[in-house]
């Protein structure tokens, strides 16, 4: 079931309803003019002195190639930038991880919004903490950091944060080295024994761990707290890359398309709902696409349209609960629960977060909150599919697997099988697979740290 029709016994009050949702539909016509500016944008993001800036960073990830099967030793890698904080240790051998151990850790939020040293000094005492409770100290493991935020790359270990986005806004650390500043907080204590030789973003990580299972994997794409993906570009196409070396025909850029239209290009799709959520935001004016469905905002979507059609009297007799109104009350989550009682055509889930939310409600609420709940969603498999579509399209491989990673991917029920069907009409020449890498992120830089030290012994002899 893709397409839920709405129905309403009073005619006068189903137009109602369906005008106020008309902003959330992308026509074809408005699915065409997405894709050729987000094709534009690239162009510009790659060029040497664009006519215009471009929103999309393009950036060079300086990742030099991918694994090939001779990786071997421990490795740690840090994982930054979503709902939780990870430390991994992973253990190769030929190639394969033969062992790895995860522990999550919560970062409080006077801890990412407070000064970028106590958020790096938090991160080494994690490091810190892992190490001494596995009898790591003294090791000297190489460590690969995974940091999700748009950085400007110099090499493989320098990463200059270009701006916060999603829940973190530590002072301090805008136009300064992630790897450095960390480094700087390992040698603080005094008491860690860690060498950070990568920094990367998610993206990267889970393409390197959709590439290290399966090999015909190009793209990584994040659908988590915020969106952006990485895939493998010609070297020759990337005018902007100065002192290009020779002999590299491929390199993995990173699109950060969270930021599509911050420049005002997108502007044509922007409904009074998408206006609310970046107003009532952390960082107003910045990330544009990612708000549009990431899984920071997809719930505070729905919560400001079913705020707009209580007010209209369309819902729940008029009458919003407090809980309703509070910023953030309607969470992503909810938002899956209820697409799964579209996909299973009950209602509990959705009767399960209506009472939450304590709100008195007939069945005509339940069947209008479940129709935006689908259409918010297919506006967001629209919206990635769309990029998508134009990466593969791009690079223009026989067969591509997309590794993807992130909490919405994860539990939604069906993002994944509404992103096949667009994928395949909007790219219908090239054959793809959507393949979940789990933990992706976190994997991969560790894979990455691998992936260094095993240059770097080459290098040295
Ligand atoms: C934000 C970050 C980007 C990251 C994405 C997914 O868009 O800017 O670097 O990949 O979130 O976590």
């Amino acid at each position: 079931m893709n397409t839920p029709a709405l129905y309403l016994a009073d005619p006068n009050k189903l137009e109602k309803v369906l005008e106020l949702l008309q902003g959330l539909v992308l026509t074809a016509e408005t699915q065409r003019k997405i894709r050729d500016v987000f094709e534009s944008e690239m162009e510009l993001g790659l060029a040497k002195n664009p006519p215009v800036a471009s929103s999309l960073q393009m950036e060079n990830t300086f990742l030099p190639e991918l694994c090939d099967g001779s990786e071997e030793g421990d490795y740690l890698s840090l994982d930054l930038g979503g709902t939780n904080f990870r430390v991994i240790w992973l253990s190769i051998k030929s190639g394969a991880v033969i062992n790895e151990e995860v522990q999550y850790y919560q970062v409080p939020e006077d801890v990412r919004l407070g000064p970028g040293v106590k958020l790096f000094d938090f991160l080494a005492e994690c490091i810190h903490n892992f190490m001494d409770g596995r009898q790591l100290k003294g090791q000297n493991l190489p460590l690969g950091f995974t940091f999700s935020f748009p950085m400007t790359q110099r090499g493989l270990d320098v990463g200059i944060l270009v701006s916060w986005t999603k829940s973190f806004n530590c002072s301090g650390v805008v136009g300064e080295d992630a790897v450095k500043m960390l480094n700087d907080a390992i040698h603080r204590r005094g008491d860690t024994d860690v060498d950070v030789i990568a920094v990367l973003n998610d993206t990267t990580g889970t393409l390197v761990q959709g590439a290290f299972v399966d090999r015909k994997c190009a793209i990584g794409l994040i659908l988590g707290t915020g969106s952006n993906a990485c895939y493998i570009e010609r070297a020759d196409r990337i005018e902007k890359w100065e002192g290009k070396d020779k002999g590299v025909e491929e390199v993995v850029i990173d699109v950060e398309w969270g930021a599509f239209g911050d420049n005002g290009v997108l502007d044509f799709i922007k409904t009074e709902y998408d206006k609310e959520v970046d107003r009532n935001s952390l960082l107003v004016g910045s990330f544009t696409f990612e708000k549009h469905f990431g899984g920071k905002y997809l719930g505070e979507i729905v919560r400001c349209v079913l705020v707009r059609l209580t007010k209209e009297g369309l819902l729940f007799q008029g009458n919003a609960s407090e809980h309703l109104l509070r910023h953030g009350a309607f969470t992503t989550r909810y938002v899956s629960m209820i697409e799964e009682d579209n996909v299973n055509g009950v209602d509990v889930n959705t009767t399960t977060a209506l009472k939450e939310l304590e709100l008195s409600f007939n069945q005509e609420d339940i069947d209008i909150v479940k129709y935006i709940c689908w259409l918010v969603s297919d506006r967001a498999a629209i919206l990635v599919s769309i990029c998508t579509a134009s990466l593969l399209e791009r690079m223009n491989r026989p067969e591509t697997t997309v590794a993807i990673d992130g909490s919405l991917f994860k539990h939604h029920p069906r993002l994944k099988s509404f992103m096949e069907k667009y994928i395949a009409a909007m790219a219908p020449a090239n054959k793809f697979k959507l393949m979940l890498a789990e933990d992706g992120s976190g994997k991969g830089a560790g894979l990455i740290a691998a992936i260094a030290s095993r240059l770097k012994k080459l290098q040295a002899k």
